[in-house]
């Protein structure tokens, strides 16, 4: 049995000081023992949150990493300072990064073996844009996304591992996928697992949806087969954070 995880990603939000107030008003309410909690946070704020949740069962993750250990690489952020800053889980590829800041799937299957190098875990993102959905490529090219990432890993790495499947056109946009849609994509990369690593990776890994989580929507997303709870974005600033957590609780 898979357990739960909701991630936040605060992405370019929050000042250390106003990090350490939103982790200490979650906390006492995001504390669940059913579901993974991480609070993925900017690189500012890690060491500050990594205090204000600790003996908590909250973990922070980073938003994200370079792919060397260290050295003339101004302004990266290399994977054992995370590790010492108690960081247990990166996102890798979000989409933003893709785009934005140009990382390819090359790099990012160098971050990806990196940072399982240092036992962090991968929150690995993938995603479709609109077009490619209305061109009805999304599952070969989440595939190929996929496949590129892992290239390289170990089965008994991938399955410490974290999927994120976040199609970009729902990303703050309010437009969530359906649960039909969030479910076929995502049991198309389970499926995709399953090819490149067997039965017992596939069942064992861990798939979250992200675009648009809310209160409202993630019970009937995290009830599908193949999602194991979301990447949340926008929601994971407010306290309507702690209702997605709660997400059984609420309906
Ligand atoms: P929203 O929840 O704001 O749509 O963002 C999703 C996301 O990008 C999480 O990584």
């Amino acid at each position: 049995m898979r357990r739960k995880m909701v991630a936040g990603n605060w992405k370019m939000n929050m000042t250390p000081s106003q990090a350490v107030r939103l982790a200490e008003e979650l906390k006492p309410q995001v504390s669940s023992e059913e579901v993974d909690v991480v609070f993925c946070v900017p690189a500012i704020d890690i060491v500050p949150v990594a205090e204000a949740v600790k003996g908590s069962s909250i973990s922070v993750g980073a938003e994200n990493m370079y792919y060397e250990e260290k050295g003339a690489y101004t302004g990266e952020i290399a994977p054992d300072m995370l590790v010492d800053a108690g960081v247990k889980y990166v996102i890798i590829g979000h989409s933003e990064r893709r785009q934005y800041f140009k990382e390819d799937d090359a790099m990012l299957n160098k971050k990806v073996r990196k940072a399982i190098e240092h036992s962090l875990v991968p929150i690995l993102c993938c995603g479709e844009t609109l077009e490619q959905r209305e061109e009805g490529v999304t599952l070969s090219f989440v595939k190929q996304q996929i496949t590129s990432a892992f290239e390289s890993v170990p089965a008994e790495d991938a399955v410490k591992c974290v999927i994120a499947y976040e199609p970009i056109w729902a990303i703050g946009t309010g437009k969530v996928a359906t649960t039909e849609q969030a479910q076929e994509v995502c049991g198309a990369i389970r499926e995709n697992i399953r090819e490149l690593y067997g039965e017992k990776t596939a069942e064992q890994i861990r798939i979250l949806y992200g675009g648009s989580v809310n209160a409202g929507n993630a019970a009937q997303l995290f009830a599908q087969p193949d999602i194991d709870g979301g990447l949340v974005g926008g929601a994971s600033l407010k306290p309507e954070f702690a209702e997605i957590v709660n997400y059984k609780k609420e309906n």
